[in-house]
């Protein structure tokens, strides 16, 4: 007998759920897909950087997925809105949580909610055109910039904010961002850590290529590029050295300036109306290893702060959450009797796009040893209880429809290979021409 499992969420992790649950030959398995957006992929659609067009390229990978005869795609179904966990128990043998993290984490500092003071999730959802935030909603009209965290998003986040219009039109950045971008008076760009070279979370391939910039001159102060103690992991010596090196250099005078800071923690965001200033403290590593601050203090002139600090997971309705780890707790993936979780929800937003096709071969194993070889209960009725709710979910033709329609507006635009359509309606539009 078929087992019947609904996966909820089509980023990385949804998907590679999918993939091991269909392709592996000790039971049958049919998978319903279900995703809040009109379309698949999650991060990798709209987290991803957009001038990282290699990396994008595993939607390639993740759409063969989303085509075996065993998974079913159903966009535009969101678990908490149109239907329940009572729901999807009742119409499917299991379910699996795959729905990531979507918002981000708290400074928790004075000013964080002036206007001007930014996450980076909504900064990156803006730019990869998250139908959740408006095109219009950032004006970079400001000429310095703070970037909170020393991580691969606030890298991202910097390498946009430093790469010129012209740099990003081959890039399917929406039409009325890349506008926006080209109008951008940022001259001077501060990435911000509050420990040391040795301990910031970028990757080396991803800091390399802030050097290689050519609208920005990358600025390292000597005295904080100097790292005590040399035993580290080939990954934090590449930084360490590539660090050291730009601490070397002399600017050469391109528009732009990227000022990597380090052993500053930021204890105020200044301003009244809006963002006018960052105050930021010095810092150095108690005898324990924590953070602690000197009481020396500066304050950067920004007009925009960009918190680069993490994501974070949300609770789904009906659905176990720990406030602690913001995940689902789980035992190798099982949440509940017939309850499973996978990717961002289940360990927390780290790690690449690979990291999660183990981690849901874990939770897919976990799921088969408790069920498999039991005759499953079958898919009952998803489908007639979303069209009594008037929800009828955008299938995988209608998703490729939205893609052509991406296709054709980079064409007509001279862009190039596609250009995302802003908001849900001009997604459907395109889905149901
Ligand atoms: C800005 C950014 C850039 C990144 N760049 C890279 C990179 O270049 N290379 C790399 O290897 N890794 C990168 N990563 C990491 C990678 O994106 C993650 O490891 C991966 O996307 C996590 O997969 P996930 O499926 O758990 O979550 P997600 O990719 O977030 O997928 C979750 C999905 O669930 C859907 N969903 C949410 N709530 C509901 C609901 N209630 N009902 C139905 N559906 C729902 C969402 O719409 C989304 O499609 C990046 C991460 C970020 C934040
Ligand atoms: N190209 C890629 O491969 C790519 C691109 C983007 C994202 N990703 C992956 O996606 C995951 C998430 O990336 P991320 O950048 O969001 O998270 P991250 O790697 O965890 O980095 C978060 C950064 O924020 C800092 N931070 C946290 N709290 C802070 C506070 N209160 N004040 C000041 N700084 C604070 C952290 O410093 P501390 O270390 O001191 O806590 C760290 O520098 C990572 O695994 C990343 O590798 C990969």
């Amino acid at each position: 007998m078929t087992l019947h499992v609904a996966v909820i969420g089509s980023g990385p992790a949804g998907i590679y759920t999918a993939e091991a649950l269909v392709k592996q030959s000790a039971e049958p398995v049919e998978v319903d897909v279900l995703e809040r957006l009109p379309t698949p992929y999650g991060l990798v659609r709209y987290g991803v950087a957009p001038d990282h067009t290699s990396i994008k390229s595993i939607a390639n990978y993740l759409r063969r997925v989303l085509e075996l005869p065993e998974v079913r795609f159903l966009g535009g179904v969101t678990l908490g809105a149109h239907l329940s966990v009572e729901d999807l128990l009742g119409a499917y043998d299991a379910v699996v949580y795959c729905t990531g993290a979507m918002v981000d984490r708290k400074l928790g500092i004075p000013g964080e909610d002036l206007p001007g003071s930014v996450a980076a999730t909504d900064f990156v959802n803006w730019y990869c055109g998250h139908p959740d935030v408006d095109p219009d909603r950032f004006t970079l009209d400001t000429s310095e910039v703070a970037v909170i965290g020393v991580g691969n998003v606030a890298v991202d986040v910097v390498r946009v904010l430093a790469k010129t219009a012209d740099e990003l039109r081959a890039t399917d950045v929406p039409h009325e961002v890349l506008e926006r971008l080209g109008d951008s008076q940022v001259k001077a760009i501060h990435m911000v850590g509050r420990r040391g070279p040795e301990h910031a979370k970028f990757t080396l391939k991803e800091l390399r290529e802030l050097g290689e910039l050519a609208n920005a001159d990358v600025c390292v102060r000597p005295e904080e590029a100097v790292v005590l103690g040399g035993d580290f992991p080939r990954q934090i010596q590449g930084n360490i050295k590539v660090l050291q090196e730009w601490a070397g250099r002399e600017p050469v005078g391109r528009p732009r300036r990227l000022d990597v800071r380090f052993w500053l923690r930021p204890v105020e965001i200044l301003g009244t109306e809006r963002v006018e200033g960052l105050k930021l403290e010095r810092t150095r590593l108690s005898d324990d290893g924590r953070v602690i601050g000197t009481g020396e203090y500066e304050t950067l002139p920004v007009g925009m702060v960009l918190r680069s600090v993490g994501y974070q997971s949300v609770p789904l309705p009906g659905v176990p959450f720990s406030e602690k780890t913001m995940t689902v707790p789980n035992e190798a993936g099982r949440v509940r009797e017939r309850e499973y979780v996978a990717g961002w929800l289940k360990r927390g937003p780290t790690g690449v796009i690979g990291t999660n096709k183990s981690d849901a071969a874990e939770t897919v194993r976990t799921l088969l040893a408790d069920l498999g070889g039991r005759p499953g209960a079958g898919r009952h009725g998803i489908d007639a209880l979303l069209a009594e709710r008037g929800v009828r979910p955008v299938t995988y033709e209608e998703w490729r429809a939205i893609e052509e329609a991406e296709g054709e507006l980079a064409r007509t635009l001279g862009r190039g290979e596609r250009v995302k359509l802003v908001g849900l309606e001009a997604m459907l539009r395109a889905s149901r021409p």
